[in-house]
C-alpha cells in the first residue's frame, strides 16, 4: 500500500441553534452549541500515482450509495485545498467509511472534509498548524471548523468562532434518520420566509444549556434543547413532528431536529432508556434507521498510518 493516513471525525447535533436574520453575505449569524457524537466518519487518504489526480476509490458504510464521488464531495475539495496551500500535486486516493447519516443535519460531509484536511496535512509533511487548518475548514463549509475541534463548543458568526464548553460525563442520544435528506440552504430560505414579518432577536447562547452541560444533567439539558431551524424543517417535512412526539412519549428527556434536519435527535437518561426510545421510533414508517450513541466525541484525529 502507498503511504496513507486514516483520520476519524465525528458527526454532531446542535443542542442549541439560535439563528438571526440573514446577513448581507447570504449567511445567517448563529449562536450554536455544537456537541460531537460517537457516530463517526473514517477517511483514509493515500498518495496516488503522479498525474492520477484525485480519486474517491471507495465509500462504505451508512448510506454509502448516496455519497457523491466527484469534486462536490468535501473530502475531495479538502485534498485540493491542502495541496494548493502546500504547493504539491493533488495526486491522492480517498476511502470513506461512513457512520454519519447523509444530508441529515449531522455534518457528515463536514466530518469528511475535516478528516481529509488532517489526513492530507499529515501525508504531505504536517506543516499546517491548527489555525491554518481551521481557515481551510471554513472555506469548505460553516460546520467544518467544529468537526476539526470536536467535543462541545459554542460557535458564533457562521459557527466558526469556536469556544470549547465544559461538559461533565457523557450524554446518551438516539438519532432517527429519514429516507430523504433536506437541503441546508432550502431550510435557511424557509426560515427567512417564516420570520419575514416577525422580530428576530440577535442570536445568543442560553445559559441554561451551558449550565446543564457543565452539570452533566440530562434532564435539564433535555428541557433546554432548542433549534431555530426546527420550525422551517418541520414546514418542509411535517411528518417529522410525529417522530419527535413518539420519542418524547417513549421517555426521551428532550427531542429536536438535528441542525437543518431531517434527522431527529432524542436525549435519554441513560443507555437503557436510549435503547427503549430507539425501539419505539424505529417502528415509524417515516424513520429509515435509528442509532444509539453518546457525546461528546473528540474532533478529527489520526487513527492509523499505513505504508
Ligand atoms: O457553509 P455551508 O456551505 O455548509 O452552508 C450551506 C448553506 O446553508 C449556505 O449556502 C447558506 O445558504 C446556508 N447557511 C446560512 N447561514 C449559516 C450557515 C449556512 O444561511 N450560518
Amino acid at each position: 500500500m502507498s503511504p496513507a493516513i486514516t483520520v476519524r471525525a465525528p458527526g454532531k447535533v446542535n443542542v442549541q441553534l439560535s439563528v438571526g436574520r440573514v446577513r448581507d453575505d447570504g449567511y445567517h449569524p448563529l449562536a450554536s452549541v455544537f456537541h460531537a457524537v460517537e457516530l463517526v466518519e473514517e477517511v483514509t487518504v493515500g498518495v496516488g500515482e503522479p498525474g492520477s489526480g484525485i480519486v474517491i476509490a471507495e465509500v462504505s458504510g451508512l448510506q454509502a450509495a448516496e455519497v457523491p464521488r466527484d469534486a462536490s464531495n468535501l473530502a475531495w475539495r479538502a485534498v485540493e485545498l491542502v495541496a494548493g496551500e502546500l504547493g504539491v500535486a493533488p495526486d491522492a486516493w480517498i476511502r470513506i467509511a461512513k457512520g454519519v447519516p447523509v444530508a441529515g443535519g449531522m455534518a457528515g460531509g463536514s466530518a469528511d472534509g475535516a478528516a481529509a484536511l488532517v489526513a492530507c496535512n499529515e501525508l504531505w509533511g504536517g506543516s499546517l498548524d491548527r489555525p491554518a487548518l481551521a481557515a481551510l475548514a471554513l472555506e469548505l463549509g460553516s460546520d467544518v471548523p467544529f468537526s476539526l475541534l470536536g467535543g462541545t463548543a459554542l460557535g458564533l458568526g457562521r459557527g466558526e468562532r469556536l469556544s470549547p464548553l465544559m461538559v461533565r460525563g457523557s450524554f446518551h442520544w438516539v438519532f432517527a434518520t429519514a429516507s430523504a435528506g433536506l437541503s441546508t440552504a432550502a431550510v435557511y430560505r424557509t426560515f427567512d420566509r417564516l420570520v419575514a414579518d416577525r422580530a428576530v432577536a440577535e442570536p445568543a447562547v442560553d445559559p441554561a444549556v451551558v449550565a446543564a452541560l457543565r452539570a452533566g444533567d440530562p434532564a435539564a439539558l433535555g428541557r433546554a434543547l432548542r433549534n431555530d431551524l426546527q420550525e422551517p424543517a418541520l414546514a418542509l417535512r411535517p411528518t417529522l413532528a410525529d417522530v419527535l412526539e413518539a420519542g418524547r412519549s417513549a421517555g426521551a428527556l428532550g427531542a429536536l431536529v438535528s441542525g437543518s434536519g431531517p434527522t431527529c435527535a432524542f436525549l435519554a437518561a441513560d443507555a437503557a432508556a436510549a435503547t427503549r426510545v430507539a425501539g419505539t421510533v424505529a417502528g415509524l414508517e417515516q424513520v429509515r434507521s435509528t442509532h444509539v450513541t453518546s457525546g461528546p466525541a473528540p474532533g478529527a484525529r489520526v487513527v492509523a498510518r499505513h505504508g
